[in-house]
């Protein structure tokens, strides 16, 4: 498949790398010329043109600018599949959502047309590469509220080696979200670091 990240950081370079096996992928850049000495080897393009060429669009770029580069799409996004990998943090690293709405959704009402699904957003950027800390596969939190989109995303998670589980319709963004942000808190607040993940555990 034809898959946009729009973004080149941290998360664009880790998941773009693992999905690069078996997917083209195009990086949506606001300045393409200035990001291509950060990904020499990438095919990087111009927002618009990078989500108007793709099947699949992913949105990594921090929540407060998700609006301007769904902006920047020029409707790009209409009919497709977009991944928003979120995690609501306002400028000071603080929570930036109550609990009766998530960055999902809100990305949903901006992006009109598009079948918006939350992924990704509870594993580190340096973890996505295999989507595994040694041989444990990283739970990675699903939810959207077309389940053919769902499942598109269900598979591209299984295909990078995370363990993708369905918590439900997008509004269940509520739950995965403030999860990330409990992440970031271990990780970073009590020191962890960054090879640290989640494993759902089931009985059987
Ligand atoms: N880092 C993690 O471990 C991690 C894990 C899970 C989820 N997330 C989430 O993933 C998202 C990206 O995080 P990151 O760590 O990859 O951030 P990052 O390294 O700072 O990269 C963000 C990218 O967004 C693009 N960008 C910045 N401002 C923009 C704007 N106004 N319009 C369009 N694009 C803009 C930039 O690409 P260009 O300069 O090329 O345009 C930049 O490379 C965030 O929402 C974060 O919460 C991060």
């Amino acid at each position: 498949m034809k898959i946009a990240i729009i973004g080149t950081g941290n998360v664009a370079s880790n998941l773009g790398a693992a999905l690069s096996n078996s997917n083209e992928i195009v990086y949506g850049s606001r300045n393409p010329a200035e990001a291509k000495a950060k990904l020499p080897n990438a095919n990087i393009k111009r927002i618009e043109e990078a989500a108007k060429e793709s099947e699949i669009i992913i949105l990594a770029v921090p929540y407060e600018h998700a609006k301007d580069a769904i902006k920047e799409m020029k409707k790009g996004e209409e009919g497709k599949i977009l991944i928003d990998v979120s995690n609501p943090l306002d400028k000071n690293r603080r929570w930036a959502k109550g609990f009766s709405e998530s960055a999902a959704e809100e990305i949903a009402k901006h992006a009109k047309g598009a079948k918006v699904v939350k992924a990704f957003n509870t594993i580190f950027a340096q973890n996505m590469k295999t989507g595994a800390l040694g041989s444990e596969k990283l739970a990675t939190f699903i939810a959207g509220d077309d389940e053919q989109a769902k499942s598109t995303v269900i598979d591209l998670a299984k295909s990078i080696g995370m363990d993708p589980v369905d918590v439900g319709t997008l509004e269940k963004a509520r739950f995965i979200e403030p999860a990330g942000l409990l992440l970031i808190e271990l990780g970073y607040g009590k020191k962890m670091g960054t090879g640290i993940g989640f494993k759902l555990v089931k009985s059987q």
